[in-house]
């Protein structure tokens, strides 16, 4: 059965300094997929290692199906083994030396099944992960995309509480990492398995997560939908890592509700959504995606502007502009395989004002979160 994961306040500090999770809380319901997103060295593994036992947390407590499982300052710590928890990595991690069927069975060993019960169990898992036929092949003889399979049917066995993937596709190549991942909410969701799964991939969080949670230095930054996190980023760290790579130096002149005008360097003023306590007066960056740039917008709309072209790349199915507009240079992306504006003429372009994203910052913040 699978079971509610609660995190209360998870903190885990090593012997070498500064914490690798810093006071981290969330609830993943039963049957739910959350993906933690953030850049290297953040704590996802961390987190996920505390989840599964292998790693004692400092302070605060995990519990699963209402239990807790740890809770230091209570002095609960249930070993692994008894969490019923499973668990799926980066590498590989099947047994060379097995066939499929022998990875799949062998957590079943020590659990005290019927041979019939144990049969049954593996041809399930197999065939979850569409591998009914390959059975009794050698691990050797499959492609990474298929041990990857061998490696989740057998983490799913032994119908766990709980699913931890730590990057479980970065090994793979390009293509077969794309088919793995639409692959993978489809098996997860058929065997109604809750999950926590850890990447820094941001196309992988969306399209796997019900929820994602976006972390930075330990601390979780948001959770929500993707499409919250993608249309209403917290703040400038997760509009800049969801791809907010546009950033517009500015001051707020007027706030109305969830919105505001933000005048810029040239003098323009700009209609942005503004996060709470962001006041008129204060010194801002408006974060815009380049894929919410539109270009030749009917007149009337809002944030509508003349900009100049000041570079162009053509990547075939799109082209990348450097526009120079609102006093800064961004970067805006047409879809298509026409390239339509030279570099040095005129383009009409339009940010709506949902798209544009005013957070209190100076423009080192906005430098520091591009991502490398
Ligand atoms: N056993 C350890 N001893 C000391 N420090 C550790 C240990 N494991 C992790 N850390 C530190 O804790 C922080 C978080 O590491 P963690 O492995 O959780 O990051 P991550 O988000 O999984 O990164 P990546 O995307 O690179 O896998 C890092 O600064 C790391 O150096
Ligand atoms: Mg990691």
């Amino acid at each position: 059965m699978s079971a509610e994961l609660r995190i209360a306040h998870l903190r885990k500090v090593f012997a070498t300094g500064k914490p690798a999770v810093d006071d981290v809380s969330f609830t993943i319901a039963a049957g739910e997929i959350v993906v933690l997103l953030g850049p290297s060295g953040c704590g996802k593994t961390t987190t996920l290692r505390c989840v599964a036992g292998l790693e004692h947390p400092t302070d605060g407590e995990i519990s699963l199906a209402g239990e807790p499982i740890s809770a230091p300052a209570r002095g609960i710590l249930m070993p692994p083994r008894l969490r019923n928890i499973g668990m799926v990595f980066q590498s590989y991690a099947v047994w060379p030396h097995m066939t499929v069927r022998e990875n799949v069975a062998y957590p079943l060993k020590s659990r005290g099944l019927s041979r019939a019960d144990q049969d049954r169990r593996i041809a399930d898992a197999l065939a979850l992960v569409d591998l009914g036929g390959y059975a009794d092949r050698p691990v050797t003889q499959l492609s990474g995309g298929q041990m990857q399979r061998v490696a989740l049917a057998r983490s799913m066995v032994y119908e766990p509480r709980l699913l931890l993937l730590d990057e479980p596709l970065s090994n793979l190549d390009a293509q077969l990492r794309l088919r793995l991942r639409d692959d993978l909410r489809r098996i997860v969701k058929k065997a109604g398995l809750t999950a926590l799964y850890v990447t820094h991939d941001q196309t992988e969080a969306v399209v796997l997560g019900d929820r994602i949670g976006v972390m930075r230095d330990g601390k979780l930054l948001q959770m929500a939908s993707p499409e919250e996190v993608y249309n209403r980023p917290a703040d400038l760290f997760v509009a800049a890592f969801t791809g907010a790579s546009n950033f517009i130096p500015g001051q707020v002149t007027a706030r109305d509700g969830e919105f505001g005008a933000v005048r810029t360097a040239d003098g323009a003023t700009l209609r942005a959504w503004m996060p709470q306590g962001v006041v008129p007066g204060a010194n801002v960056q408006v974060a815009v995606r380049p894929e919410n740039i539109r270009f030749t917008e009917a007149a009337g709309s809002e944030n509508r502007v003349t900009a100049k072209v000041t570079a162009q790349r053509y990547l075939g199915m799109q082209t990348s502009y450097d526009l120079s507009v609102f006093g800064a240079t961004i970067e805006g992306i047409e879809v298509g395989t026409a390239v339509r504006y030279p570099v040095g003429s005129e383009v009409t372009v339009a940010l709506p004002p949902e798209s544009c994203w005013a957070y209190a910052a100076s423009a080192d913040d906005a430098r520091a979160m591009t991502p490398h």
